[in-house]
């Protein structure tokens, strides 16, 4: 099999692209399966409208639909190796259905283009994350070989698409679509192509639609959503008019970036009630010598700088982070640099990884990966059990107090009397669970009890708005 690549947007006569006669694509259904961050559960809400507008019907089971697509994340290999897993997997499949169609969605399918239908060859069609709009053209085309539409958009925002939101509290809306940061040992900028912010008035009537279906609860996202900027309207302007919008209890947004965070956008979380004192700010390392390799642009005075801004502007707000083990040249003295820095901030909460090298990004054409598996290993456990003790001694000092909690459904597992339980998040973005049934979507306090390093355990002591 080979891949077929097809010609760009501009020079394509959309009726060359109508699907072949005698299919029915009217009747076809689709699976997506979402790997990785939240953009990618976004992006995965947009194929669904894009697809549902089309006449596809969308399927939450591999084993009946029609088309199954995974919707993918390269930013790690090992997240690459699940996918590639996944897909033959699936191909048994075909045997009851010669019909069926796989497809690989989003970032990986952008990294892999020339390579994937040797890593995956029973993929029928690949599509990067700027080519959506293009997929049921894609999907009603028949070929022997596979399909590739990878190329990167400087102008696809997706504007004027509903996304299929699955049924929740939190509606996921994307703000700004790639990265400009190129830190030295992430593939996103080339994946998700450059930084571009999508219209504020775009933005406001999605989520304005979205609390009028009745989501409580807005998250925003962008790889770096803190550099939104679209002409006059910096972040700060858009937390304040989206605020505006009446019946938005909770705003939320992630990741931002730390030197693209001013004292606007503090200014405007400390004075707008519906903005959760809690954020997500990666620091990667605690060694300089290290953020400067990673060229993250901030030193660890710049990041203790951001850091008591916040906590001065908003005394009890959730800092959480991302931390990554083994980077090239990570001596112990950096490494242990790293462990005294989580000491001191005292991150609520922290993703971890092993430094995993991308084809591709400067570290692999111009770096060493020089520490050896065992030691990121090592290191990354040490991390991954401080983290826990940090997480769990500021998870106990929530202990016999009372917080509001949004409940987002029933529990996978019921509590210890049989009975079933039901969790939330409280404003500081800790899961909570308490064992009363409480209506989903519904705001309730609860006072806590007790806690792992993961999860608050409470009962309820007042329902807030019963709906
Ligand atoms: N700006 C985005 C980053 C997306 S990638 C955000 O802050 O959400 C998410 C995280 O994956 C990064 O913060 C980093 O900690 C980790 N990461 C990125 N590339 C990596 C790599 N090559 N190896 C290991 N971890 C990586
Ligand atoms: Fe990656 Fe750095 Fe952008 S981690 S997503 S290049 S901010």
């Amino acid at each position: 099999m080979t891949l077929e690549l097809l010609p760009t947007v501009d020079s394509i006569d959309p009726n060359t692209l109508e699907p072949k006669s005698g299919s029915n694509k009217l009747s076809r259904s689709v699976y997506i399966e979402t790997y990785g961050c939240q953009m990618n559960v976004a992006d995965s809400e947009l194929v669904g409208s894009i697809l549902n507008d089309a006449g596809f019907k969308i399927s939450n089971r591999a084993e009946s639909a029609d088309v199954i697509l995974l919707n993918t994340c390269a930013v790690r290999e090992h997240a690459e190796e699940r996918v590639i897993g996944r897909v033959s997997q699936l191909n048994s499949l075909r045997a009851q259905r010669p019909n069926l169609t796989i497809g690989i969605l989003g970032c990986m399918a952008q990294h892999l283009s020339e390579t994937l239908t040797e890593r995956a060859p029973f993929v029928d069609i690949a599509m990067g994350p700027d080519s959506y709009r293009r997929l049921p053209d894609l999907l009603a085309q028949s070929s022997d070989d596979a399909l590739l539409d990878v190329r990167l958009n400087r102008s696809e925002n997706y504007i004027g698409l509903t996304p299929i939101r699955r049924e929740g509290t939190n509606a996921w809306v994307t703000i700004i679509r790639g990265c400009d940061k190129f830190c030295t040992f992430c593939i996103v900028p080339y994946v998700r192509g450059r930084e571009r912010s999508i219209d504020p008035i775009d933005i406001l009537r999605q989520i304005e639609s979205v609390v009028s279906e009745g989501y409580k609860e807005v998250t925003l996202l962008g790889q770096t959503v803190n550099s939104y900027k679209h002409k006059n309207t910096s972040f700060s302007n858009l937390l304040r008019k989206i605020a505006e919008i009446k019946g938005l209890e909770r705003l939320r947004f992630t990741s931002p970036y730390p030197i693209d965070f001013s004292d606007d956008v503090i200014s405007a979380m400390s004075e707008l009630n519906c903005v959760c004192p809690s954020i997500h700010l990666p620091v990667q390392s605690g060694s300089d010598e290290q953020l400067r390799l990673m060229r993250r642009g901030y030193s660890l005075y710049d990041f203790r700088r951001l850091v008591d801004k916040l906590r001065n502007a908003i005394p009890d707000i959730a800092i959480s982070t991302d931390i990554i083990t083994g980077f090239c040249g990570e001596a112990e003295k950096d490494f242990q640099d790293t462990c005294k820095l989580m000491e001191e901030i005292r991150f609520d909460f922290a993703f971890m990884f092993k430094y995993s090298e991308r084809e591709g990004t400067y570290a692999f054409k111009k770096m060493e990966d020089d520490i050896p598996e065992d030691i990121k290993s090592q290191r990354l456990q040490h991390i991954i059990k401080l983290q826990e003790r940090i997480s769990l001694e500021k998870n106990q000092i929530c202990i016999g107090k009372s917080y509001p909690v949004l409940i987002e459904g029933k529990s996978k597992r019921k509590g210890k009397d049989g009975k079933d339980r039901y969790y939330g998040k409280t404003p500081h973005n800790k899961t909570t669970v308490v064992s009363e049934n409480v209506p989903k979507n519904t705001f309730v306090d609860v006072v806590i009890d007790s806690c792992t390093s993961h999860t608050l355990y409470g009962r309820p002591s007042r329902i807030n708005d019963p709906s």
